[in-house]
């Protein structure tokens, strides 16, 4: 692992080591993956507007997500399945993310139960939550992560049905049965879910409510005005609609909408430190990457996502300094650009 520069070679890695079979589920996006493709090339589109002769001596990347204070502005978003890469799964990433003191975010689709995660790893932690059709499951789910220490629960919306994801289709993947899921499934989501129905969560449960999955204007208003607590702009990893746009190119319209009464975070083809910074420039308060976790997590298990977070962390601490920065909050929107040509 130790001759493994960056994400993109982690990412080559765990494609040469794990079945194609199941790899496919990973890596792959819906239809002719558009989307998919466009979430990293979005990035290139993006400059950044360095200053020079600041001081840059001490670099600090802590910052604060609803208020918990995290070691970055990096977190691992939350991806399903992941006993399908380590038996560590969700306890790996979370115990990773725990050691680099960074934001784990647990998906409902999790093999280990979330007592199990609390015992495992004492960092800062979100639930995940797909909305399941049987509403008593749900709040069942809501009242044992209260109960558990998640700190707020981050609303999936983008998937309210299931993305054509073609490499799964061809290859014949399927989840394996013996996968124990103990909170829910794709399957039994709840397509019903609307607008209204986030009075009945805020309901259920105390915690800061995050929606995942917002890309418009449009539903951005919606949400302050329902008073959410984030707004996470999010593609799914382009696993959703094809022909969606990239977040980062969402996002200025997102953060503009939302006019400074919720935090923005954003997700989707995030490889590189730069990449989290131009993010921060555009006024994101995080980044979250899925992708590359489950490289690391494919390569050598929690060794491995610790690695990834360890390489992630020096990439954003180096773009921050060249930029002239040394704390996330300072970078601004004058430090990017559009791309000229
Ligand atoms: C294999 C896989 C499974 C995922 N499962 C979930 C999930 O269960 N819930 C969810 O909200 N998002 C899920 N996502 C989406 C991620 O949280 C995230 O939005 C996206 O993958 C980020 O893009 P990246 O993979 O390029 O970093 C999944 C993504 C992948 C790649």
């Amino acid at each position: 692992m130790n001759e493994l520069l960056n994400v993109g070679e982690f990412l080559d890695a765990a494609a040469a080591k794990i079945d194609p079979a199941v790899w496919c589920y990973f890596e792959g996006g819906a239809e002719d993956e558009v989307t998919l493709r466009e979430n990293l090339a979005a990035f290139s589109r993006w400059q950044l507007r360095p200053r020079m002769l600041v001081d840059v001596g001490e670099i600090n990347l802590e910052t604060t997500l609803l208020g918990a204070t995290v070691s970055m502005p990096l977190g691992i978003a939350p991806f399903a399945l992941q006993r399908l890469l380590d038996p560590g799964a969700e306890r790996a990433t979370t115990c990773a993310a725990a050691t680099a003191g960074a934001l784990a975010v647990v998906p409902t689709l999790t093999s280990y139960r979330h007592a199990e995660l609390q015992a495992a790893a004492d960092g800062p932690r979100w639930l995940q939550l797909y909305v399941q059709t049987d509403r008593a499951r749900t709040l069942d789910h809501l009242a044992e992560a209260r109960e558990t220490g998640y700190t707020a629960v981050a609303l999936t919306v983008d998937l309210p049905l299931i993305g054509r994801r073609e490499r799964d289709l061809r290859l014949g993947f399927a989840i394996p049965p013996e996968i124990p899921l103990h909170y829910g499934t794709l399957v039994d989501v709840d397509p019903t879910l609307t607008w209204r129905d986030l009075e009945w969560i805020r309901a259920a449960t105390d915690l800061p409510l995050v929606l995942k999955g917002i890309v418009t204007r449009e539903d951005t208003v919606l949400a302050a005005e329902h008073g959410v607590d984030g707004i996470w702009v999010s593609n799914h990893g382009g696993r959703q609609l094809d022909g969606v746009a990239p977040p980062i190119d969402a996002l200025p319209e997102v953060v503009e909408a939302a006019d400074g009464r919720c935090e923005v975070y954003v997700d989707g083809g995030f490889r590189r430190g730069s990449d989290v910074v131009k993010a921060l420039a555009l006024g994101a308060r995080a980044a979250f990457v899925a992708r590359p976790i489950a490289a690391g997590l494919a390569v050598d298990g929690e060794a491995g996502v610790s690695r990834v977070l360890e390489l992630l962390r020096d990439e954003i601490a180096l773009a921050l300094g060249l930029l002239g920065c040394t704390s996330p909050e300072q970078v601004s929107r004058a430090h990017i650009q559009r791309a000229l040509s």
